[in-house]
This record gives C-alpha cells, structure tokens and sequence, in this order.
C-alpha cells in the first residue's frame, strides 16, 4: 500500500516550483491534497495533472498573508475530506538589496508572507494536526543559517522559520506532532524570477551555477521522504550540509571566506 495512502496533505505555495513538485510526489505516493496558491489559473492546473476527477484533491485560491485566508481554506479541506495529516508550510518569495536600498516597508512585505503567513498556516490547521498526530513540514532554507549582504530581508525570514520550529518540535511534542525544517539550497525554481514588487519576471535568467542547482523534482523526492520518516531537519542537496556543519562549528573561518572572497548574493531589484 502506498505509503500516505488516505492521508490528507495541505501544501501552501502549490502552484509552481517546490510545492508544486511536492504535490505530486505525494500525490504518487497515495496521498489526498489540498492545494493553496493564489493564481488559480496555475493551481488549477497542477491539480488537474494530479487527478483530473478531483476525487483526490482540492485547489482553493489562497494568500497566506491574508489573515483568516488559510483558516477559510481549513474549513474547506475538512469539509472535503474531514481531516488534515500534513501541513506543509512552503509558500514564500525572496526581496534583495542591502539595507540602504531597502525601507521597513519591504521588510515588512517579506515578513507578511514568509513569516506571519507560516503563522497564519499553523494557527489554522494545528488543532486538526494535533487530532491526527500528524507532521508540520516548513520549507525553509540554508540561509536560515547564513546570510550574506543582499540578503538581509529573506535570510531574516527564514532564521525566523528556524527559531519558530526550534521552539514548535519541543512544544508540540506532547502531542505527537512532529516539525520538519527542510533547508534547501538553490533549487531550478521560479523565484529569483519574482522582482521586490513580488511579480514574476519571466525574462530574467537564473544567474545560479548550474552545478550548484537541483531540481525541483528531485527537492521534493528528498522533502516527501523526510517527512515520512518524521525528521527535524534536512539539508538539500550536500553542499548545503557542509554550510550548516561549517556555520555551527566553524563560523570564525565562514566569516573569513565571506569576507575574503567577497561573498555576496547578486541580484536585480
Ligand atoms: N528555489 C530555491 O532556490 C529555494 C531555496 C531555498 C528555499 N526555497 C523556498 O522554497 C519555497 C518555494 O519556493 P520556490 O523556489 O518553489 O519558488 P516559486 O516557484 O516562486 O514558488 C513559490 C510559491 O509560493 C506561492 N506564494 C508566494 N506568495 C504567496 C502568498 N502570499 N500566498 C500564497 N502563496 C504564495 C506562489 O504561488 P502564487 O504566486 O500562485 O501565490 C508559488 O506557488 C519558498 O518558501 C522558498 O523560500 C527556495
């Protein structure tokens, strides 16, 4: 039998990229979805690739940022299949520029969805994950362990999302709920196409070495397989292990290269 055969699974961020990629592989794996994004033309799309019947999954139109926007789409997902198993926390967007480029305004733009729409996901499925003793996966990201010039803004998104499933795993222990922090490193997705306005620039290239990208299938190979076998943290792919192992033991020598070789993450605004 599959092995989340008859589990419901909600994913934010399931229109392109990781999510999309994580839906269905868990789709492959026997699952029932509930998808969230907010270009329905997109979501819709992705859920008709998975089951064309819509027996086994349900899109529904969604901005994380929005209070009270996921606990609608909650409702519906209970409504549908009357129970949520896995939560995977994975909508998100990146905003660059040094601080002297940026205003509080952008900071705060990034946080609405990086980190009080994780808020919003958790306070709205977590009396339902505590039921069914189920997993809370947050895509975070190997910055939440380093942050480089540029990078101030997401990078304090993400350490956010690592402090917040430090403090999750211990409380929610007691009731069988198991957290997962999945740090990625660069992942062939669509989201260094996304300008500091959040659209979609569909002419810029991805200026990542190819050798340093995965894809976003084999991410979420790695993702799902975490989150069956209930683990705190994964690191994809290897070279973002060697980053958090350097950054907790060694962070004098990843100062020095940093700053060495002038490390910096590049970017268009
Ligand atoms: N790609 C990488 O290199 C990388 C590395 C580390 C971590 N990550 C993390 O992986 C996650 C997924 O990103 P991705 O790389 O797959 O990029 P992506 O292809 O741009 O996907 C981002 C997803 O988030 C959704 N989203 C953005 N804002 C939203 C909002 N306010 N409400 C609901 N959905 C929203 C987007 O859907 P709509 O626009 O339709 O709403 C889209 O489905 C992010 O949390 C990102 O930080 C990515």
């Amino acid at each position: 039998m599959s092995q989340f055969y008859g589990l419901v699974a909600l994913i934010t961020g399931a229109s392109s990229g990781i999510g999309a990629e994580v839906a269905k592989e868990f789709a492959r794996k026997g699952a029932l979805l509930v998808l969230l994004a907010r270009r329905t033309e997109r979501l819709n799309a992705i859920a008709m690739e998975i089951d064309p019947s819509g027996e086994k999954v349900l899109a529904i139109p969604c901005d994380v940022s929005v209070d009270d926007e996921v606990k609608k789409a909650a409702s519906l997902a209970l409504i549908k299949f009357g129970r949520i198993d896995i939560v995977m926390k994975n909508a998100g967007w990146s905003l660059k520029g040094e601080l002297a480029e940026l205003n509080v305004h952008d900071y705060r733009k990034l946080f609405a969805t990086n980190v009080f729409g994780v808020l919003n996901t958790i306070y709205a499925t977590l009396d339902e994950l505590k039921k069914t003793q189920g997993r809370l996966a947050v895509i975070s990201s190997v910055k939440s362990y380093l942050s480089l010039s540029g990078d101030s803004p997401y990078s304090m998104s993400k350490f956010a999302l690592r402090a917040l499933c430090e403090s999750l795993s211990q409380e929610l222990k007691p009731d069988g709920v198991s957290v997962i922090h999945i740090c990625p490193g660069y992942v062939a997705t669509e989201i260094r196409q996304i300008d500091n306005q959040g659209v979609w620039r569909s002419d810029w290239q991805d200026n990542i070495p190819s050798s340093l990208l995965i894809s976003s299938s084999q991410a979420a190979k790695e993702i799902v397989q975490a989150v069956s076998q209930r683990k705190k943290e994964i690191a994809i792919p290897n070279y973002s292990k060697i980053i958090i192992f350097l950054k907790r033991h060694l962070p004098g020598l990843v100062a020095w290269v940093i700053l060495r070789f002038k490390i910096r993450v590049s970017y268009k605004m």
